[in-house]
């Protein structure tokens, strides 16, 4: 592909040789809309070497230029010069790089041969996988696509909440109260009754405490019974999980949860002893973090049970040395900053230099709206039954107004779980919001549902023409305002796949494919593609499986699918 920024680098080095390619290139810009030229730069620099003004420079420098072929224009204002890019080399080299790399167009190597590890969703077992799960779920599902299409080695690690004292609480409730049947007919809720009425008994009756105390003492020596039932009650939850995970087709390479974790602290404790970071305050051990501006940690209790904090610096330590990473990546809400802030800190002074490859992404938390009430019971909105709704939704849509849709089952999934991810994905993740049935299941405007259609309208045009796609067109006739503006989308989108990486930020891959859905839809209302002229119908068409294409490959990104028909 032709840079045209180095070209602009190299035209004003060879006029101006006091400054370099590299120092020019930094000094590029984009002005703020395309009337102004694709690409500005600016000539203080120039001018404080040749002792003058630097509108005078501006025009002395494109008088010097000349013609060139790769723009149309090169323009002198005030300070400034603008330069106007050639459309059409310019929709040449973009098309030419989409047509020849397909589905991988924007896919990187700048990740090779580097293992970036993505944990994501962790719901805790036992306890109803809801809408406060939906961010992590989608955003670091995401994260784990960009990556790996950038071309880092991923791991998908599902630190699964199965472990802890609640445990004991639920295995004491359980003998006392549970039903297997029942349990087993609607896991999660019954479980979750079980837990609700332990805490509400043991009110009156604390000895449960006690009790409880000890079956997690129990499961922590590897008892029997208490590890048939952890195991039971972790097979029935993740159970209901997957069924989640199925939907939105995400996939884990590890469900090593806290528990997978509980031999590994001697040698943590071990460490933190050679240290000398742990004291003692009435028989508990703890790090002070007074001089890093934190409170002091608690790492082991004093009957010798660890924390949550505790599993979670094994878990970073047996993740160094099973990945190696590059990056190991926690999408865990902002209420847990603090936890992430103290546990990096932890194993930076337990002489890990690896600490700060350790990354907490966080996200805004989800508040339910007034009135949001689940489908089952209180105030808990299940996951499973914002995306079955969802789809319901979508097949009522389709019986109206397409009836005769091949697939309509399968459609409806991909579009009605589409429209719930990619608004999710739609707004800066550090973002609080309010989670509402009807922005969810709304099928206009910057929608999922809209770009999916957008890319079935493309798809369906590219069928309607019934002639091969060619790469060997006449790029000049992508010149007009409407087409060019969906090559320059097209373009971006290869930075735009990195800028997402960078800043751990899905939602810069859903507004940029919202533009070029825009875009596109512009220049299909404005520019008819099956026209009898063949030239201008072959370069039309290059363009349409081009935006289709990418905007294939942006909702697979963000973890939509993208329907052929709907
Ligand atoms: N299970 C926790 C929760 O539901 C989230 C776990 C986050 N990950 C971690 N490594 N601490 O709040």
């Amino acid at each position: 592909m032709i840079d045209f920024k180095q070209q602009i680098a190299e035209l004003i080095n060879k006029n101006v040789e006091e400054m370099s390619k590299e120092e020019l290139l930094g000094l590029i810009e984009v002005p703020p809309n395309y009337e102004m030229g694709d690409y500005a730069i600016p000539c203080f620099k120039m001018a404080k070497i040749f002792r003058k003004a630097p509108n005078v420079i501006s025009q002395e420098i494109v008088e010097m230029i000349g013609d060139n072929k790769y723009f149309e224009k090169i323009q002198s204002v005030g300070p400034y010069i603008n330069f106007f890019i050639n459309r059409g080399v310019f929709a040449e080299t973009v098309l030419k790089e989409v047509y020849e790399n397909k589905e991988k167009y924007g896919a990187t190597d700048i990740g090779k041969g580097r293992n970036v590890i993505v944990e994501f969703s962790s719901p805790n077992i036992a306890k109803p996988f809801h809408i406060g799960h939906i961010r992590t779920t989608v955003i670091g599902h995401s994260l784990y696509k960009i990556y790996n299409f950038l071309g880092f080695n991923t791991i998908a690690i599902n630190h699964l909440g199965d472990y802890g004292t609640q445990f004991g609480k639920l295995i004491v409730a359980y003998k006392e109260w549970g039903d297997r049947e029942i349990i087993e007919a609607n896991p999660i809720p019954e479980l979750l009754k079980l837990y609700i009425k332990f805490h509400e008994v043991a009110e009156e009756k604390p000895e449960l405490d006690d009790q409880a105390r000890e079956w997690f003492h129990k499961l922590e020596n590897d008892d029997v019974e208490a590890r048939e039932l952890w195991q039971w009650i972790r097979d029935v939850s993740l159970k209901e999980f997957n069924r989640v995970y199925d939907m939105l087709n995400i996939k884990y390479d590890s469900f090593a949860g806290e528990s997978f974790y509980s031999d590994k602290m001697p040698r943590v404790i071990d460490i933190m002893n050679k240290k000398e970071i742990l004291k003692d305050s009435q028989g508990a051990r703890i790090v002070d973090l007074e001089p890093y501006g934190m409170p002091p940690a608690l790492i082991q209790k004093r009957d010798g049970s660890t924390l949550y904090i505790t599993r979670d610096i094994a878990a970073a330590l047996y993740r160094k040395e099973t990945y190696d990473f590059y990056r190991n990546i926690y999408v865990v809400g902002s209420q847990q900053k603090l936890h992430f802030e103290q546990w990096m800190k932890i194993v930076e002074l337990m002489g890990f230099e690896w600490a700060n490859q350790c990354i907490h992404v966080p996200f805004g938390m989800v508040a339910l709206e007034e009135g949001t009430m689940s489908t089952r019971k209180g105030r808990v909105v299940f996951l499973e039954d914002v995306l079955n709704k969802a789809v319901d939704k979508t097949k009522e849509i389709i019986e109206e107004k397409s009836p005769n849709l091949e697939n309509k089952d399968k459609v409806a999934k991909q579009i009605g779980i589409g429209a719930v991810v990619f608004q999710e994905l739609s707004n800066n993740r550090i973002k609080d919001y309010t989670f509402s049935w009807e922005r969810t299941l709304a099928f206009e405007g910057e929608t999922g549902p809209y770009v999916q259609y957008t890319h079935a309208r493309a798809t369906s045009v590219l069928s309607k023409a019934g002639i091969e796609v060619t790469d060997d067109i006449d790029y000049s006739l992508l010149s007009n305002e409407e087409a060019i503006n969906v090559v320059r989308l097209i373009h971006d989108f290869k930075q735009i796949v990195i800028d997402a990486m960078e800043k751990d930020e899905p939602s810069i891959i859903t507004r940029h494919i919202v533009d070029l859905a825009q875009a596109f839809n512009k220049f299909y209302h404005d520019c008819p593609i099956l026209v009898d002229d063949e030239e201008l119908k072959k370069a039309r068409l290059l363009l349409v499986n081009s935006a289709k294409g990418v905007i294939k490959t942006g909702l697979s990104l963000i973890g939509v699918e993208a329907p052929e028909k709907m």
